[in-house]
């Protein structure tokens, strides 16, 4: 855990303790946003301390079968805020957890670790959870998708892709490490392949 939260069902309220004052200021700087698939900023106390709504859902690595249309116009969403020399607003902890789904819609949250940075970085370490997840089959299912869908709004550039693949691969496995996550699908050697079959 990146950070202490207490969730409290009956008020319907979330309160977010961030380990850092770095890390506060990321999640109020998107929550103040006030976007419509976040959860909704309470209160904060200025210093670490947020206060959400809570969103009674699913996170999507649950879900029997995730719309990956819906999750992708999330990241597409979150990425079209801001542009920096070809940089955008990256979430960067875009592990399944920090996705929700509740009364057929898809929530995004913690937002703790977001960078400026090229969107192929994002998708690239969000599909490797799913390349660590699902076997062949279902994986290129959903890279299809997810790409496909991107591609319909913002544009990928498949050199930055080929480039920093390894890089964000080495950057994912490092962090499963450090966060204890040993569980892998016997496909992923397979899906990592797929992976680099961007056009
Ligand atoms: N507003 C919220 N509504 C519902 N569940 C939440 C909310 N905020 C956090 N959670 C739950 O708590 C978990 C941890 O919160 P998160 O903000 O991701 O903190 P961390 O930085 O520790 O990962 C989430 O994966 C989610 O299951
Ligand atoms: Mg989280």
């Amino acid at each position: 855990m990146k950070s202490e939260v207490i969730i409290n069902k009956e008020k319907k309220q979330v309160i977010k303790i961030c380990n850092s004052p770095k890390m506060f200021k990321k999640e109020l700087y998107i929550y103040k946003k006030r976007l419509p698939f976040t959860p909704k900023l309470i209160d904060n106390d200025g210093k670490n301390t947020l206060m959400l709504d809570y969103i009674e859902g699913t996170p999507i690595v649950d879900l029997a079968q995730p719309n990956f249309v819906k999750i992708t116009e999330l990241i597409i969403n979150l990425h079209s805020l801001e542009s920096k020399n070809g940089k955008c607003i990256c979430h960067y902890d875009n592990n399944p957890k920090n996705y929700l789904y509740a009364d057929g819609k898809y929530y995004m949250l913690d937002f703790s670790e977001w960078i400026y940075d090229y969107p192929e970085s994002d998708l690239i370490h969000f599909l490797l959870f799913w390349a660590s997840t699902y076997n062949a089959i279902k994986f290129k299912h959903v890279f299809e998708k997810v790409i496909s869908t991107y591609k319909a709004k913002r544009l990928i550039n498949p050199l930055e892709w080929e480039l920093i693949l390894p890089e964000i691969i080495l950057r994912f496995d490092s962090r499963r490490r450090e966060f204890g996550k040993k569980q892998t699908h016997p496909d992923i050697s397979t899906n990592r392949e797929i992976l680099k079959n961007i056009i």
